[in-house]
């Protein structure tokens, strides 16, 4: 790597479901005390802190990122700090003080430094009921019904404003419901698609919160890394798009993951109790068209339904398996 790739690194939220795999994806790449990982109140595992330099911060108080920036001479930050969904239509004053005033400090202390480079995730959230739900395009109706999705169309916009007015160079995707096997998700809507596979493991048995039928896009997390790293290094005069790539990979419902989980383990029974969660997931689309991230910077997925479901089993099965 020559020297004018050397960065340093910041990641917020880096205790959360793609802060804890993506800062020691990082701090591969790019040297372990190159990236600094930065969390608010949840205590950070051991391989987090034992793999390179952890600060707490608080997004919401501009004078605590400040100081870390300062101290790591920071020019680049994964802003990863975050409300939910679910969460949010529980705390809608928190996910805008999060989502909207945290990433606006961010920005400015980018902005004021000089940074070479931010990443900031957008979500399907930012689309609603009047989008198109088959093969959502790239430009198209944003109108979320949730907290959490207006915090991320206004978080494209801002984060597009920076680039455009400042030359900020901020780049974001709009992740689909990522699944995981190190860390939990918090306060989503796509959250079912994780739990599963733990009591699938644990109980042989689980109740999910959506119906069926529902059919969501979704990424298993070794895509939902290349994605982010790829992008923040893709090349700045390729890009036409910045802050709001759609980005897919697979899409299915609930069935149709039960139906993949019992080819492993065929005694798993699913039951079905949709709450309020259902309600923000019918506002979300069912498939989604990522051909300007595979124009503009070469995205692929590699992880399809069967390929996911049978790492996971594995990668799960293999930590909590004989608890
Ligand atoms: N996974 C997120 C959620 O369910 C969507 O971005 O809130």
């Amino acid at each position: 790597m020559s020297k004018s790739d050397m960065r340093r690194i910041l990641v917020s939220g880096a205790c959360g479901q793609i802060g804890s795999e993506l800062t020691l994806a990082l701090r591969e790449r790019y040297g372990h005390e190159n990236v600094v990982a930065t969390g608010h109140r949840t205590k950070p595992s051991d391989k987090l802190c034992q793999s390179g330099p952890f600060e707490f911060i608080d997004v919401t108080r501009r004078e605590t990122v400040e100081e870390v920036v300062e101290k790591y001479d920071i020019d680049t930050v994964y802003h990863l700090a975050a409300i939910l969904s679910a969460v949010g239509e529980e705390k809608p004053h928190l996910a805008w003080e999060v989502n909207i005033n945290g990433l606006y400090n961010i920005l400015e202390v980018a902005r004021e430094r000089e940074m070479a480079r931010v990443f900031c995730p957008s979500s399907i959230a930012v689309f609603g009921p009047e989008t198109p739900r088959e093969n959502t395009p790239q430009e198209t109706v944003l109108r979320p019904r949730t907290m959490y999705g207006v915090t991320k169309v206004a978080g494209e916009l801002l984060c597009n404003y920076y680039f455009k007015r400042f030359g900020l160079d901020v780049r974001g995707t709009r992740y689909p419901g990522i699944i995981s096997s190190e860390t939990l998700p918090g306060g989503g809507t796509t959250d079912y698609a994780v739990e599963i596979f733990y009591e699938a493991i644990r109980h042989q048995r689980y109740t999910c919160f959506l119906r069926e039928d529902t059919v969501l896009p979704m990424m298993y997390m070794p895509d939902c890394i290349k994605a982010t790293i790829d992008l923040m290094e893709a090349d700045l005069s390729r890009l036409k798009h910045h802050a709001d790539f759609n980005l897919a990979a697979m899409s299915f419902s609930p069935a149709e993951l039960v139906a993949e989980i019992k080819k492993h383990i065929p005694e798993f029974t699913c039951e079905y109790q949709p709450d309020f969660r259902q309600a923000i997931a019918d506002s979300w689309p069912r498939t989604i068209d990522d051909s300007a991230a595979r124009q503009e910077w070469g995205w692929e997925p590699s992880y399809d339904l069967a390929a996911m479901t049978a790492d996971m089993l594995e990668k799960l099965g293999q930590r909590i398996g004989s608890g």
